[in-house]
Formats: structure tokens, sequence, C-alpha cells
């Protein structure tokens, strides 16, 4: 996983070089970049040294009189795109109150904006500034929308001041790490089903019937289990996806055999997260030879095929079964009606008509509908993210209906 390590001006910026080593025995790949405050304080060539990697310092490049170039103009983009987790330590208050309210004038503030990734801020700053209302207004703002606050402990400040304002120990920080990363194992001994990407039904030996779905979610859905320790099947339609780390990959290309594929694991399976676009009709037959074209209008017959969510839904027991619904419009209620129609225990709507929603897209808005009545609004994140919210409210929805935490599945 790649982490990118924001570290801004203070004294305690020193103890970030500590941090990435930390990281790395952590396994995780650390992208260090660095405010110019806080080259005032460590020099980039500790951190380059340390991660291995280029430290990138500025939004424009070379900063001391070199041409400004395209290039590093849009790095921060791709470094956005490439990074699974933002770690700001230590954050001054400055850094604190433009990440709060979007300002976006270096690398770090532009990096912020463009990323979708979830967010690890750790402050350390003198106890005023700390306590000052308008840091605290901007770690309300940051805390609201999602980002994690590792908060500074009390203890004697290099201002010669004493009270809250010291960089939070290593430790805290990796732990907020691993729990904005899901990185905890809190799956382990489960075995969970998933099914990913459209299905394809031949009408001929050169024509079928799919849709636009990339398999992106059902996939993330995937990486996120094993990567939380479950012992993962994915039955895929067609896809160009790789096959994520740890997952055992069953490729099908018609809504039948992804039927069967499904049919066939899910006995061993605890939890089945069904994301499949898997084509409602199939043509009613399938010639042998290409259709010819004709002078007048084709008609082709088409028949359902089976509901492959409902028929494991029908007895599963105390297995945990979640669906997905491609909406657009009408997306409580459609929701709602396919969960219980289904008998599924959550649904995860989404509006594909949306922005930064639906097919092949990185982001997804999605809203859980569960069992238990509860609908959990999400807002727009990477589908990493969702997929994890998924896996965590799957985890809630089987303690709240069965009691069962995963260490007691895992002796069942
Ligand atoms: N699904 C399935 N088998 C099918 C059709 C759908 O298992 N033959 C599953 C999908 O994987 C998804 C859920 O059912 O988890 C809902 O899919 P969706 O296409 O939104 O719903 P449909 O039941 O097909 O209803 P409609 O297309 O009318 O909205």
């Amino acid at each position: 996983m790649r982490i990118t390590l924001g570290v801004t001006g203070g004294v305690a910026a020193y103890k970030a070089a500590e941090l990435v080593r930390r990281l790395q025995q952590d396994g995780f790949s650390v992208q260090v970049v660095m405010t110019r405050g806080a080259r005032e304080f460590v020099t980039p060539l500790t951190f380059a040294a340390l991660s291995g990697q280029k430290v990138i310092t500025d939004l424009f490049g070379d900063s001391s009189g070199g041409e400004a170039n395209l290039e590093s103009a849009i790095e921060h983009i791709a470094v956005a795109q490439r990074t699974d987790l933002l770690v700001v330590a230590p954050a001054t208050a400055d850094i604190i109150a433009k990440l709060a309210r979007g300002i976006a004038d270096d690398f770090l503030t532009t990096l912020y904006l463009a990323s979708t990734a979830p967010v690890v801020v750790a402050p350390a700053m003198n106890v005023n500034m700390w306590n000052h209302e308008a840091t605290q207004e901007n770690v309300k703002m940051l805390r609201a929308r999602g980002v994690k606050i590792v908060d500074p402990d009390e203890g004697y400040l290099a201002c010669g001041m004493t009270g809250a304002g010291r960089l939070a120990g290593q430790e805290a920080i990796l732990a907020a790490v691993r729990e904005a990363l899901h990185a905890q194992r809190d799956l382990e001994g489960e075995t969970i089903l998933v099914t990913a990407g459209p299905t394809c039904e031949d009408l001929d030996p050169v024509r079928y019937l799919t849709n636009r779905s990339s398999g992106k979610m059902g996939y993330a859905v995937a990486e996120a289990a094993a990567q939380r320790g479950a012992k993962v099947f994915l039955v895929s339609g067609p896809t160009n996806l790789e096959t994520p780390a740890g997952v055992e990959r069953i490729d099908v290309r018609t809504a039948d055999e992804m039927r069967r594929a499904v049919v066939q694991r899910f006995e061993q399976c605890s939890i089945a997260i069904l994301a499949a676009a898997v084509a409602d009709y199939r043509p009613a037959e399938r010639r042998a030879e290409k259709i010819k074209k004709g002078n007048g209008p084709l008609t082709i017959s088409l028949e359902p095929t089976a509901d492959i969510l409902a028929e494991v839904a029908r007895n599963k027991g105390q297995k945990l079964v979640a669906g997905f619904a491609a909406e657009t419009g009408h997306v409580a209620e459609n929701a709602r009606k396919k969960l219980s129609a289904k008998n599924a225990d959550l649904i995860v709507a989404n509006d594909v008509t949306a922005e930064g929603a639906g097919f092949d897209q990185d982001t997804n808005v999605v809203t859980l509908f569960s069992r238990d009545g509860r609908d959990l609004a999400l807002p727009k994140l990477n589908k990493s993210e969702v997929a994890q919210r998924i896996l965590d409210e799957v985890l809630r929805l089987r303690s709240v209906l069965h009691g069962t935490s995963a260490a007691k599945r895992s002796a069942v």
C-alpha cells in the first residue's frame, strides 16, 4: 500500500523521519512531500535517503530559479491517484487551516484536494495555537469530513511552554494509519464470495449482449476482504482488471456460468457480496452461425436469467448476503424493495447517473440499506474506501442480526 507522508514546518519535523521507517517496517511504501516550512527544519535529502524515493517539494518543479514545467505541475494528480492514504505529520496550525478551507497553494494542499484517499493528520504546535478557537474550529471541520486527527500529546513543548501540542507518539500515529486503512485483520477465518463485472450473453458466434460494468467495485471488495484476512473467491465476468493479491478468481462469461460458480462455492462461505452486473435477460436462442444481415428489422427474443442473489439468499441461514442496486432514480425506494424481494441482508445502492458514481469510475457514491433498518449514506469515496465501508457494515450487521463476532464465527 502506498502512503503519502506530508511533512510540514515545525520542530517535530525530524520525528517524521522515524515515522517513515516505521511505516516501511509495516510494509507500506512511502512518498514524502515537504512544505517550504518543513525544509527549514529538515532537508529533503534525509527523507529521500530513508524513503528511497524522490521527495516532492514544489508544485511547479525546482524553486531555485529553474523553469516551471508542466510535468511537475500535474504530478500532484498522479501522486493523488497512486495514494492509498495521506498522512500529514507533523501538521502545523497553518496546514490544518488550509486543509479545512480548501486552500491549494502548494503541492501538499493541492494533493489533498486532488486525492480521494483517507487522510490522517497529526498536529504539533504551541499549546495556545492548538487551543485557539480558529484551530479547534478547523480541526472540527476536518473531523466532520472524515479526516482522522491524532490528538497531540501533552508535555514540554519546544517553545518552552507545557501543555497539549507535542506530536503524538509513533504508535498512536501508526494505529491511526492502520485504522484508516482498515489494515486490521478482522476477517481472518472468514470465507467470502464476491461476484464482479458484467456477464456476456451470446447471440451468435460474434455478437453478445452485455452492460457497462467495469468490475472495479467488486474487485475492490475482493481486495479489501483479502487485506483484512479473509479467504476470498472472486467470481468474475469478463473485465480488464488484475486479480487482487490473495484472491482466488474464477472467470465466467454468462449469467448461467456465474450462477453455477456461485452456487458451487456458497456452501463454504460465511459472507457473499454480489456486485456483478448480471444480465437479466439472454437471447432465447444462441445461433451456431453468424446472423446475416437482412433487409427488414430484426427481432430478437430474450428469456430471463436466474437471479443469483435471490437464489443464494433464499437459503442463507446464518450467512450474510449483500447485493448491489444500480439505479437511475428512486434509489431508496428501489433498494429497500430489492432488499426484501431478494431476502438480502444489505443492499449497496447507487444512482449510476450521479456525478462521481457508476460505471468505470474510480469513485462511487452509495447508500447502504441494511436489514436492521439502518440507511448509511456515504460521501463520494474511492471504490477501495467504499469497499472497506461495505465490509464494516457487513460485520456490524452480522453482530446485530446474529450476535456473532469475527472471532466467534471462525469457530463455527
Ligand atoms: N443479480 C443477480 N442475478 C441476476 C440479476 C441481478 O444476482 N440475474 C444481483 C446483482 O449482482 C446485484 C443485485 O442482484 O447484486 C441487483 O441487481 P440489479 O440489476 O440492480 O437489480 P435487478 O434485480 O436486475 O433489478 P432491475 O434491473 O429491474 O433494477
